[in-house]
């Protein structure tokens, strides 16, 4: 476990290179025109909150991408698929920094803590399946869910910092998972003698990673209830989405871009397996109806 902190010190080299890559792609941050004091203190540590646990999972993907930069020579991927990588890790860093950034501009900065072990997410059998399960999992399916949320909640927002902040996040994320298609499309093809067996590795898998991000997206119910309750919660809105908002943006996500894209590239099996996705939130939810009145 380690503390994540946004700065070495302002004077340093390092650090002006740092806030080079960590500016918004397109458009500007105006930090300088948020007045934290028009807020109440409830919404400002809820929104504290929410851009802590942001930088801890924007930090995860900066770690993965590095790591899975590292791989993409066993693969033997051409030198075009490097540049997009560095880029990606660039774009994960100005994430991280603008979550933590906002925590200061909120009057609570934050030093989120980080566990190292929390990021391999799978154990193949070989580095290239490594790869392979990881460019699936991370980006066909992390990041296709996160741009749509992240898109969802910056329509949601009433905040003008939160709205820059959000929109500089959300060109990002949509490249990633564009990308994340096409690369997944690539590594799906079939390239020498192990590509039956990982293939079917992979797709042994999806059952898994598709409750592993049902779980990061705290889907606790089915559709019906994502649908039932209101997408946004009262307040100001610093760039997020009710719990029922998340579910939806998880389930839309699924049915409209994951589950086809996976069966279109060559995972057939990512219909069975979403089928029981769905099934075992039903019968989840049916046992939160019975037992835990707040959710009746
Ligand atoms: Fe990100
Ligand atoms: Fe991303």
């Amino acid at each position: 476990m380690y503390r994540l902190e946004r700065c070495s010190g302002d004077d340093l080299a390092l650090h002006r290179e740092h806030l080079a890559i960590a500016r918004p792609r397109q458009g500007e941050v105006h930090w300088e025109r948020f007045d934290p004091s028009g807020y109440p203190a409830e919404a400002l540590d809820a929104a504290a909150a929410l851009y802590a646990h942001r930088a801890v999972q924007e930090m995860h993907s900066l770690a993965l991408f590095t790591e899975l930069a590292a791989q993409l020579h066993l693969l033997g991927a051409p030198l075009d698929w490097s540049g997009a990588f560095a880029r990606m890790i660039a774009d994960e860093v100005r994430h991280t920094d603008l979550c933590l950034r906002m925590c200061e501009a909120l009057g609570r900065p934050a030093r989120p803590e980080i566990d190292p072990s929390q990021l391999h997410l799978l154990s193949a059998s070989s580095p290239r399946s490594h790869v392979r399960q990881t460019i699936v999992a991370a980006f066909c399916i992390g990041e296709t869910i996160s741009g749509r949320m992240f898109r969802r909640a910056l329509r949601a927002t009433d905040v003008p910092l939160a709205r820059e902040v959000v929109a500089a996040i959300v060109t990002d994320e949509t490249f990633h998972a564009e990308l994340g298609w096409e690369l997944g499309a690539l590594l799906m093809r079939r390239d020498g003698p192990a590509f039956d067996e990982e293939r079917r590795e992979l797709a042994a898998r999806l059952p898994f990673l598709f409750s592993h991000f049902a779980g990061l997206c705290q889907v606790t119910g089915d559709r019906a209830w994502a649908l039932g309750s209101p997408p946004v919660d009262e307040g100001p809105n610093f760039g997020t989405l009710s719990e029922a908002g998340y579910a939806k943006a998880f389930f839309d996500g699924m049915e409209e871009d994951v589950v086809p894209g996976l069966v279109a590239i060559g995972l057939p099996e990512a219909e069975p397996a979403y089928e029981a996705l769905v099934r075992s939130l039903a019968l989840r939810d049916e046992c939160h109806t019975e037992g835990t009145p707040e959710r009746a």
